[in-house]
């Protein structure tokens, strides 16, 4: 949290003050949702830097953990400000998935894929860059 001025990124701020675990946020300042760090936590995910699709399974469900264990797009109600594109994005990464592994070839050649933390959203610090060959 900081005074909106840091900050290039452009987010909501406060309409008031108020009080979160003993921290007053005062009216004005800029609040985001620490992302990363609710990805990171041990409460929620075992082992969250592996690589483990097996997690979001129905056997382990750890997305599941609490109602705020994964939230790419938000959380709460429809009514508030949570992501109105979730089921659209939901289906159409779903679609480019399939199309990818039933049409493409993936290969990635050796690289950095360790992520830029200070930027929002983080990225691979080489780009990622990876080849698609169509079968
Ligand atoms: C993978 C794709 C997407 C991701 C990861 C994503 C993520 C998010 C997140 C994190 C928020 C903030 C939620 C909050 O403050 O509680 C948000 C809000 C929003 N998203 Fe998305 N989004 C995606 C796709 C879309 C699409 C496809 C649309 C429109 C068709 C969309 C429209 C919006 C709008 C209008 C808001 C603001 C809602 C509000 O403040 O009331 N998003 N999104």
């Amino acid at each position: 949290m900081s005074k909106r001025s840091d900050h290039a990124v452009r987010a909501r701020t406060q309409r008031e003050d108020f009080e979160l675990g003993g921290y007053r946020i005062p009216k004005d300042w800029m609040v985001l949702w620490a992302l990363r760090e609710t990805n990171m936590w041990p409460a929620s995910f075992r082992e969250p830097s592996k690589f483990d699709p097996d997690r979001f399974g129905e056997a382990r469900a750890e997305d599941k953990a609490s109602e705020h264990a994964f939230v790419p797009q938000g959380v709460g109600p429809e009514t508030g400000h949570r992501c109105p594109g979730l089921d659209y994005a939901t289906m159409f990464m779903q679609l480019f998935a399939a199309h990818l592994v039933r049409d493409y070839e993936l290969s990635l050649p050796e690289q950095d894929t360790s992520y830029q933390w200070k930027i929002i959203p983080p990225e691979p610090k080489a780009g990622l860059a990876f080849q698609l060959t169509r079968r």
